[in-house]
Order: C-alpha cells, then structure tokens, then sequence
C-alpha cells in the first residue's frame, strides 16, 4: 500500500491572513472527513512560519513552492531550503511548470535544488508534464522520461524512498480542462515502469499525484485508478471544502 497524499499548492494567493484563516477552516472540517489521504498545504514563503504554528500537532502538514539551489549568500530574492525547514515546514515542491515556463528552471538548476531539499530534511515533491503541443505531437513520453531521468535519477536509493512525483500535465493546469482518469493511468504507469528500471522495488512505493483542475466531482474518479496516489491541486485548494472533499475522493466505501 502506498502512501496517499492530497497536496495544495497555493501558488501566489492569499496574505498571510487570509492563508491562516483558510488553514484554521480547512482544520475545523478536518474530523469531519473520513479520508485515508495525508494533506499536505503548501503557501506563499511569507506565511509558513505562521501556517506551520496554526498546524503544529495536526493531521496536515506544511510545504514551500520552491527553494533556491544556493544554500546561502548574495542570492537577493531566494529564500534556501535551511529557512524553510527552519519554519517547521516539511516539503518543498520542485519543478512545477509555472517554474519551468516562467522562470526558466532546467534540470540542471532542480537538481541543485533537490541537493539542498534532502541536506536539510525536506521532502520534494517534483512535478514533471508535457505541454498540449508535445502531447499532440507524441512527444509526452519522451518529455516526462527525460524530466524524471535527468533529475530523480541522480537521487541516492535513501533519497528516493523520501521523494514524491506529481504528474502535472501543462494542458490541465487552471484550465479546468483535466486529463481522463484512463490519461493519468497511462502516464502514472509510464512514469513507475521509468523509475522501475533504475531504482528497481523501490519505485512500487513512490506515490506518484495527479496534478491539473482537480475538483471534488474529478478526484474520486481519478484517485481509484491504480497508479495515482493523489493529487495535487491548485485552484480549489484555496476553498476548505472543495480541498477537503477531494481528499474525500479516497473515502472507502
Ligand atoms: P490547478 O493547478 O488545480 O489549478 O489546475 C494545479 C497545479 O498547478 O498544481
């Protein structure tokens, strides 16, 4: 049995305020949900140290959107993963599109990233996806084997058995235009039989997340297929119910 993870990646929303009251609302309908899935939120760097405090001792626990690849120094602008984890925080998510797309990170760059990931005790969480143009064009398999190859490879079997995988295609993302549950099968498997050939049994542990307009009417669809270990979820993780129900999308009943 792998682990189940419903992950919320806030992105650039909330202040500081907002994002605690959204925790603390999350946290009151939280024993309320019968959900077998680890949450985990990830908000802006400015309110994790506040949203770790709100969460200590409960069932949710706190991660950053990304980390510098330095681990300090004359980086103006970079927060380093030693920060994060001194906020309490647990997991860093590495790789996300919006990254890639916007701000230029190549594998080279998340691989440092990763470094400082495992040296102070994080886990990641690496998103990796094709865009419509590569998927149209057939060229998804080769862009996601070489977005896990060039960067989760290079990870120690110690380092991989912390790691966790969100397949996140670019054509899902905020456009409410999600991949069937028979799509994220078939790339899930892919991306199992890819981290199989390196890291052997170990990679039957791995939980790999769907990522791309996750609702609380798509999750339980896409959750019950073999190979997606849960979600990562952007938009309608800012609302406490809808996060909370796609958690419920692992209820067992
Ligand atoms: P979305 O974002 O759920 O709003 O599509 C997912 C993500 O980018 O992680």
């Amino acid at each position: 049995m792998r682990k189940k993870f419903v992950a919320g990646n806030w992105k650039m929303n909330t202040t500081p305020e907002q994002g605690v009251e959204l925790v603390k609302n999350i946290l009151r309908s939280i024993g309320h949900s019968c959900a077998s899935a680890n949450y985990i939120v990830c908000p802006p760097f400015t309110h994790l140290s506040e949203i770790v405090k709100v969460a200590r001792g409960t069932a949710i626990r706190i991660g950053a959107q990304n980390c510098a690849e330095e681990s300090k120094g004359a980086y103006t602008g970079e927060v380093s993963a030693e920060m994060i984890a001194a906020t309490g925080a647990s997991y860093v998510i590495l790789g996300h599109s919006e990254r890639r797309q916007y701000y230029g990170e190549t594998s080279d760059g998340l691989n440092k990233k990763m470094r400082q990931t495992y040296s102070n005790g994080l886990v990641p969480i690496y998103c990796v996806g094709e865009t419509l143009e590569e998927r149209e064009s057939g060229k998804l398999w080769d862009v996601v084997k070489a977005q896990v190859e060039e960067v989760v490879f290079h990870l120690s079997e110690v380092e991989f058995r912390h790691l966790i995988v969100a397949y996140e295609p670019v054509w899902a993302i905020g456009t409410g235009k999600v991949a069937t549950a028979a799509q994220a099968q078939e790339m899930h498997a892919f991306i199992r039989k890819v981290l199989t050939a390196k890291f052997g049994d170990l990679a039957a542990k791995t939980p790999i997340l769907y990522g791309g307009s996750v609702k609380p009417e798509n999750a339980a669809e896409i959750f019950a297929m073999e190979d997606v270990d849960g979600g990562l979820v952007g938009g309608a993780s800012l609302n406490a119910a809808d996060f909370l129900a796609i958690g419920d999308g692992f209820r067992e009943d």
